[in-house]
């Protein structure tokens, strides 16, 4: 589904060097590596915001140099949720329809079932501003959901959150995520919320892929010692307790 051969790229002081990545379509691919590492300069290549200076991104076997942004059907939801201050809830979540040729009942059907999965039908016509973190998170989520991307990027979505609050909405963007049968790439630096969520881990260190495997797989047998002593100080049972 997206496979990054050999991509390189410099942003001022910062490499992401020879990064090869393939992630199969319809899984749940988490990206887990501690700050500056690189984590976003990735989902911004995927969405396009950046072209690699070397190596080629895939999408759907296509090169994406002749796929444009806009045509590549990916929903980016950020970590400071980025919702539309002066709209209220529902015309954050109806945005990104109503600017397409979407006839406003089916519009107004899709906020309403969204809002209902998410428990958030309650606040429909309240301001962001006025929204606990956890409620602007599940709107960012059901902006993001509603135009049914083929590929979501979630940048640390749930970084600024509670730990019960992570754990609630991880398994309700896991159920919509079944639901709504996308291929996912999930960003963090929180091993719980990777053990909840991902099928695969991959584990980027200083601009560089260095290890990629199953969730459990990845925490059990670390592949050297760089990476053990990243993910080394947290025992199993606590990051996969979700
Ligand atoms: N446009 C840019 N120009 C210069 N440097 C950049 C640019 N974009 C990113 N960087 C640098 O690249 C490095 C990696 O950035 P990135 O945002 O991918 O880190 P990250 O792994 O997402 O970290 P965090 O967990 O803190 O969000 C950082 O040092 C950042 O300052
Ligand atoms: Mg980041």
């Amino acid at each position: 589904m997206i496979r990054f051969a050999d991509v390189s790229i410099k942003l001022g002081d910062f490499s992401l060097k020879n990064v090869n990545l393939e992630i199969k379509e319809g899984e749940f691919f988490t990206i887990l590596g501690p700050t500056g590492t690189g984590k976003t300069v990735i989902l911004e290549l995927i969405a396009g915001l950046y072209r690699p200076d070397a190596g080629k991104i895939f999408i759907n076997g296509a090169d994406a140099e002749n796929i444009p942004p806009e045509r590549r059907k990916i929903g980016f939801v950020y970590q400071d949720y980025a919702l539309f201050p002066h709209l209220n809830v529902y015309k954050n979540i109806a945005f990104g329809p109503q600017l397409g040729k979407i006839p406003s009942p089916i519009i107004k059907e899709r906020v309403k079932d969204l809002a209902d999965m998410l428990g958030i039908a309650h606040l429909l016509e309240r301001f962001p501003g006025t929204l606990s973190g956890g409620e602007q998170q599940r709107v960012s989520l059901a902006r993001a959901f509603i135009m049914k991307p083929r590929i979501l990027l979630l940048d640390e979505p749930f970084g600024a959150l509670d730990p019960n609050t992570k754990r609630m909405l991880c398994r309700e963007l896991k159920k919509m995520y079944l639901q709504y049968q996308c291929t996912v790439i999930h960003v963090t630096h929180d091993f719980s919320e990777a053990g909840m969520l991902a099928d695969r881990i991959g584990i980027i260190l200083e601009g560089r892929v260095r290890q990629v495997g199953g969730s459990r797989e990845v925490f059990e047998n670390p592949l050297d010692q760089k990476v053990a002593s990243f993910l080394g100080a947290e025992p199993l049972k606590t990051v996969f307790a979700g």
